[in-house]
């Protein structure tokens, strides 16, 4: 079973061709980061626009790549939440004609489901039931994976995601955008317990979790620095602002394992591409003999491999939209 998967939830328009939910054909990122980083941020009519031109062309490399024409194509599959809402209509839009010049069903994915998916395309033989955390921009989350589309979120974060924390930071630092990526490369033989930043602790499900305290109290470490004249060692800060988003994830995965007697654990999202997450995540899981799973760094990003292989387990289950699938900001995971 072919399927042409859109994925447009954010600042990358991504189209890819995937067979029975496993083989990438091919996989198109266009990435919009350049546009954005004169912004400080994701400019939402910007990321539409910017899909609206950006679809079109790639959709035709996709199927170049993969060697195939539009009759080979089975199902046609689309992230159709969450997201910023004009970016997510783009690619439903473009979906639903797609499916319907071609006479082939239509599979609605959520974009993290798809974002656990891509485990599944670095690991051929991880198969459900494992728990997986769940880090990027928008969703910091511990999700149970009972079955390929049956998911509960066991934790979340009660306020920002960890990525929005990362991006804020590098964004105050003046040091990029989107800031996961050089902060974490910066914090690379920097001190890691140099600057003393809060573990964002909540009352209630010991499994939440919270980023505002943590970001702010290094915007004001970042902010009192500079009022002093004081200079702020990036690769000290860097590696203790790394060392704090970790120390509130990974302990929460090992008791969230040990609760649902989970022996298998992954990860997924933008942010699982950090160095000391996934290292924490192996010396913490190896301590807890739970068996972990690491997605390419290159998957954990948005990409529409992903959301072609979840469209093939959605679409096993019998999930194909109707043709008045709209496309959504917030939506469950659970509810998928
Ligand atoms: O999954 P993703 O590409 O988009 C969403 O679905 O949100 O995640 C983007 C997020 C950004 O916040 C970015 O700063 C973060 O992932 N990120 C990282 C790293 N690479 C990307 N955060 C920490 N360390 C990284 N190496």
């Amino acid at each position: 079973m072919n399927i042409l998967a859109f994925e447009t939830s954010c600042d990358e328009t991504a189209v890819a061709v995937v067979r029975d939910g496993r083989t990438v054909l091919s996989s198109c990122v266009a990435s919009q980061i350049e546009m954005h980083t004169l912004y400080g941020g994701v400019v939402p009519e910007i990321a539409s626009r910017r899909h609206v031109e950006a679809i079109t062309p790639l959709t035709d490399e996709a199927l170049r790549q993969a060697g195939l024409c539009k009759r080979d194509i089975d199902a046609v599959a689309v992230t159709y939440a969450p997201g910023l809402i004009g970016a997510v209509l783009v690619g439903v839009n473009f979906a639903k004609g797609a499916a319907r010049a071609l006479g082939v069903p239509l599979i609605p994915v959520h974009h993290v489901r798809g974002h656990i998916a891509a485990n599944y395309i670095s690991h051929p033989e991880l198969k459900p039931p494992f728990l997986c955390l769940c880090v990027s921009g928008g969703t910091t989350a511990i999700v149970d994976v009972a079955g390929y589309t049956e998911m509960s979120v066991l934790g979340s974060t009660r306020d920002d995601a960890a990525g929005e924390c990362f991006d804020k930071v590098a964004r105050v630092l003046g040091i990029g955008y989107p800031g996961g990526g050089v902060l974490d490369k910066l914090s690379r033989g920097g001190d890691d317990s140099a600057y003393t930043l809060p573990i964002g602790q909540v009352q209630g499900n010991p499994l939440d979790l919270s980023f505002s305290g943590l970001k702010t109290a290094a915007l004001n470490l970042i902010h009192n620095s500079g009022q002093k004249g004081d200079v702020l060692r990036l690769p000290d800060f860097a590696a203790s602002f790394c060392r704090a988003v970790s120390e509130s994830l990974v302990p929460r995965v090992i008791s969230a394992a040990q609760q649902t007697r989970r022996q298998v654990v992954a990860v997924a999202g933008g942010v699982a591409a950090n160095s000391r997450i996934r290292q924490d995540l192996e010396i913490a899981c190896g301590q807890a003999g739970l068996r972990l799973y690491l997605p390419q760094r290159m998957l954990c990003g948005d990409n529409a491999a992903m959301i072609g292989c979840q469209g093939y387990y959605e679409w096993l289950a019998g999930k194909i939209a109707r043709a008045d699938l709209n496309a959504y900001a917030t939506r469950d995971i659970a509810a998928g």
